[in-house]
């Protein structure tokens, strides 16, 4: 990196900021995707990291007038290699910026782009307000949990990331500040560009500061585990849940085994003894009757389904656990994992989505874990490493997958993004019309294609 840009960067975010050692910048390098799928970083890279909107449109001017590609980062929890720097350039950290305000008048938060998801659960807690959705690892930050329109667990009921913003504030690649959307829960004044940035994947804009929206806390919340011996079973009652008038903050679908194994890791007991296949419903509402009426439907509509006797965990201990068991699958898969994939079908294909992934199994005798968000029909199939196998043979089995989910009507990523990974798929699901006019809309904003280059499109 040229010793002139490192040192105009430090004159814009102070010398302490700016990091050019390789060896105290390692973590800054990678992501949560797994190994055998993970893109190489270059190495030829500086780290800053700005503290005001102001100094992040200094740096991203300074980087368009010599032509420097800039990886925007946040807490580096993503699954697509999204913030890598796959070329020279500078990372940029927005950890520094991570002050929040909650607006409790109008039910908000209003944080900088660090925040971390921990803090702004923290914080609205606090104020006696409530972040419905839970999307993802604890340590994801606001401006990427935004860039990325994180998915998670809870989206049932009130939706992924970008139905809870209200605002942004975007520093374009060209160092302009844009101020979109605010403080209004509705907003029809010309086109919407702020939702244009929500899911850009860091390409478009470097978000710095967001409205989002809250809610009131509920009165009472419960997980019910609801387990069944047959797989189809559980799946059938998704659907029969929802359309009897329950909208549960999440309903995942996981299996014995992948449970038992997260458990373990973690130095913790799965509850359930009986059933193998398992749908994890968390219940809120503004009290415990009504938690608990509804825990009786959902028990009486799954029982017809064949379901076993329910576990209802009430203590936050107690569901913490639980929750934590479903969310580090990924984390215990991940060592014998080439890559976790986040395709996403209609609600009511998920059974014959995993049938067909069954029939794959056996057509190429592999094992292909399948869990994730039953309620959102969000699901992931992990391509586990086989003793022998090349990329061709990982290739095959993984473009067979997204074929099932488009045939159904889904699309290959409903979380995860695209990042710097899932480009070549993209023409499973979008036209070249689309294509084009996304690249369009790059080259309007990001002339110079310094932004997070090589990423989404
Ligand atoms: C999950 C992450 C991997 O659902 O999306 O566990
Ligand atoms: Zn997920």
């Amino acid at each position: 990196m040229d010793k002139k840009v490192i040192e105009e960067l430090k004159g814009i975010v102070g010398e302490e900021w700016v990091v050019e050692e390789v060896e105290r910048i390692q973590r800054y390098l990678v992501d949560e995707t797994a190994e055998p799928v993970r893109p190489s970083p270059s190495l030829d890279v500086v780290l800053a990291k700005p503290k005001t909107t102001d100094e992040v449109s200094r740096i991203l001017r300074l980087a368009n007038k010599y032509g420097i590609p800039v990886f925007p980062r946040g807490g580096g929890t993503g699954l697509v290699g999204g913030c890598i720097p796959t070329s020279r350039g500078i990372i940029l950290s927005l950890e520094r910026m991570d002050a929040i305000e909650i607006d409790r008048e109008n039910l908000m938060a209003v944080a900088e782009a660090g925040v971390t998801l921990g803090k702004l659960i923290e914080e609205a807690e606090r104020a006696g307000l409530f972040f419905p959705p839970h999307p993802g690892d604890e340590g994801a930050q606001v401006g990427g949990l935004i860039a990325c329109n994180a998915g998670g667990a809870r989206a049932v009921r009130t939706g992924v990331m970008r139905n809870y913003v209200l605002g942004l504030e975007v520093v374009l690649p060209t160092g302009e500040i844009l101020e979109l959307g605010g403080r209004v829960l509705k907003n029809n004044t010309g086109y919407n560009l702020m939702q244009l940035f929500i899911g850009s994947e860091g390409t478009l804009g470097v978000i710095t500061k967001a409205v989002i929206r809250l809610y009131p806390r509920f009165g009472a919340t419960v997980t019910m585990i609801v387990p069944f011996n047959s797989r189809r079973d559980a799946l059938r009652s998704v659907p029969a849940i929802l359309q009897g008038g329950i909208v549960p903050l999440a309903i995942e679908y996981v299996e014995r085994d992948l449970v038992e194994r997260s458990a373990k890791r973690l130095g913790l007991t799965w509850p359930c003894k009986e059933g193998e296949a398992f749908l994890m419903i968390i219940l809120a509402e503004a009290s415990e009757e009504a938690v608990y009426l509804q825990c009786e439907k959902i028990d009486a509509i799954c029982k017809e389904n064949g379901a076993l006797e329910p576990l209802v965990a009430e203590s936050r201990r107690e569901q913490e656990e639980i929750l934590k068991i479903r969310s580090e699958i990924y984390t215990t898969l991940k060592p014998d994992t080439v890559d976790i994939l986040d395709v996403v079908v209609p609600p009511a294909r998920i059974s014959d989505f995993m049938d067909a992934i069954d029939e794959l199994e056996k057509r190429y005798g592999i094992y292909i874990p399948v869990y994730g968000h039953a309620g959102d029909g969000n699901l992931h199939p992990h391509i586990m490493k086989v003793d022998g196998w090349t990329a061709e043979q990982y290739e095959r089995v993984k473009r067979d997958v997204y074929e099932i989910a488009v045939k159904l009507g889904g699309k290959i990523t409903g979380e995860h993004g695209i990042g710097a990974i899932r480009k070549s798929y993209l023409k499973l699901c979008l036209s070249n019309e689309e294509i084009r006019i996304m690249k369009d809309i790059k080259r309007l904003l990001d002339p110079n294609n310094i932004l997070n280059p090589g990423k989404v499109i």
